[in-house]
């Protein structure tokens, strides 16, 4: 080659097929049917295409750069070759519109259909949520006892020997600490196996007098059944102050079944042992399905355990700092599975603590 500088006519054809050969691949890309197969190869053609755009139009470009050359080409053909430039830039830019606009409108009709809301398809029922049978059951037993003026005391599940025994008048070597075993911690720390543990938590916290109730999980070294779970729960009631007497506990409890099974259930107290209270007593009422006549749901005795009571012992009181010349009060403990169990029914304890929804979901 003698002529290192090209004819300028040929320049700009030259430049003309380098960007046909680049091109070809987007010819197929119209906007009767954009030949693309999905949205992410059509966003990813359509980055190709501007970097095309920039080499091919843009400030750098061989077409740009053929603009010049009209000075290289002699007077008579400059009006010719000018239409030749401008045609040749015309036809790039047509093209890459062309392809822009294809793969723009398959886009965003792609990313319309994407986005498409099918109103007609079924909707997924939520399912409601709905509380634990012992957690209604421990509700409806707040309930009464906060409207008879009484405080929810909330306490910890991990006591020393001193809460869960010694403070109860239970010493060390006494024989009722064995149906309470219970699980131990290696730092000698055990798992309450009563309530009663929140009588001497509250009377410290709050000196007497004092009302309060203390429902909560408590722990025995049981071995699962139908009627025993390792873990259960009880609601522990403390009522302290000058004057209290045995009719102040009956009276109470009285009401609270009156209330939780009906005014015409009636109430006895068995004399018992528990070495925090004295005297002691079990409670019965009579049953809410028969009424006392006798029947599956009471055994055929007309009666229903409730739980166990009693006058706090002097020794409690002080344990907790009460002065028992001064003060005196009354206790209770009742078992909420229990009477869960009862109310509705249920032969096997354990089906409170097995978490299957089948079970669960029939309270509300
Ligand atoms: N803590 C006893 C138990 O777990 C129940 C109980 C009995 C609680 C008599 C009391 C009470 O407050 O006075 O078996």
């Amino acid at each position: 080659m003698t002529d290192q500088v090209n004819d300028p006519v040929q320049e700009v054809e030259a430049t003309r097929e380098a960007f046909e050969r680049e091109f070809e691949r987007f010819a197929r890309f119209t906007t009767a049917a954009a030949d693309v197969s999905s949205l992410k190869d059509a966003e990813a053609e359509l980055r190709s295409l501007a970097d095309l755009r920039v080499r091919h139009a843009g400030k750098k470009s061989a077409i740009t750069a053929a603009k010049k050359l009209i000075g290289r080409v002699p007077g008579e053909q400059r009006a010719s070759f000018g239409q030749l430039v401008q045609k040749t830039e015309a036809h790039i830019t047509d093209s890459l519109d062309a392809a822009e606009l294809a793969l723009k409108t398959f886009i965003e009709t792609a990313r319309i259909a994407r986005e498409t809301i099918d109103v007609t398809i079924p909707g997924r029922r939520p399912r409601p949520a709905h509380l634990h049978p012992i957690t209604l059951m421990r509700q409806r037993i707040e309930d009464i006892f906060v409207s008879l003026g009484y405080a929810v005391e909330d306490d910890r599940e991990i006591e020393t020997d001193f809460y869960n025994f010694d403070a109860l008048n239970i010493p060390e070597g006494h024989p009722a600490r064995d149906p309470q075993d219970t699980f131990y911690t290696t730092q000698g720390f055990a798992l309450r196996s009563q309530t009663s543990t929140v009588q001497i938590h509250a009377m410290q916290r709050r000196g007497a007098p004092v009302r309060m109730i203390a429902p909560g999980r408590v722990f025995r070294r049981d071995t699962p059944d139908p009627t025993h779970n390792p873990m259960f729960f009880q609601v522990e009631g403390l009522c302290v102050d000058r004057g209290i007497t045995m009719a102040h506990l009956k009276g109470t409890l009285a009401e609270f079944v009156h209330r939780l099974f009906g005014p015409d259930t009636k109430t006895r107290f068995r004399p018992s042992y528990f070495p925090f209270t004295e005297p002691s007593a079990e409670v019965d009422y009579s049953c809410f399905q028969c009424g006392g006549e006798g029947c599956r749901i009471c055994k055929w005795s007309g009666w229903i355990e409730l739980g166990g009571s009693g006058m706090v012992h002097p020794n409690v009181l002080r344990a907790a700092n009460v002065d028992p010349e001064e003060f005196t009060g009354f206790a209770f403990g009742l078992g909420i599975d229990r009477t869960c169990a009862r109310i509705y029914e249920l032969d096997d304890i354990r089906l409170l603590f097995e978490n299957d929804l089948r079970f669960l979901e029939q309270f509300r």
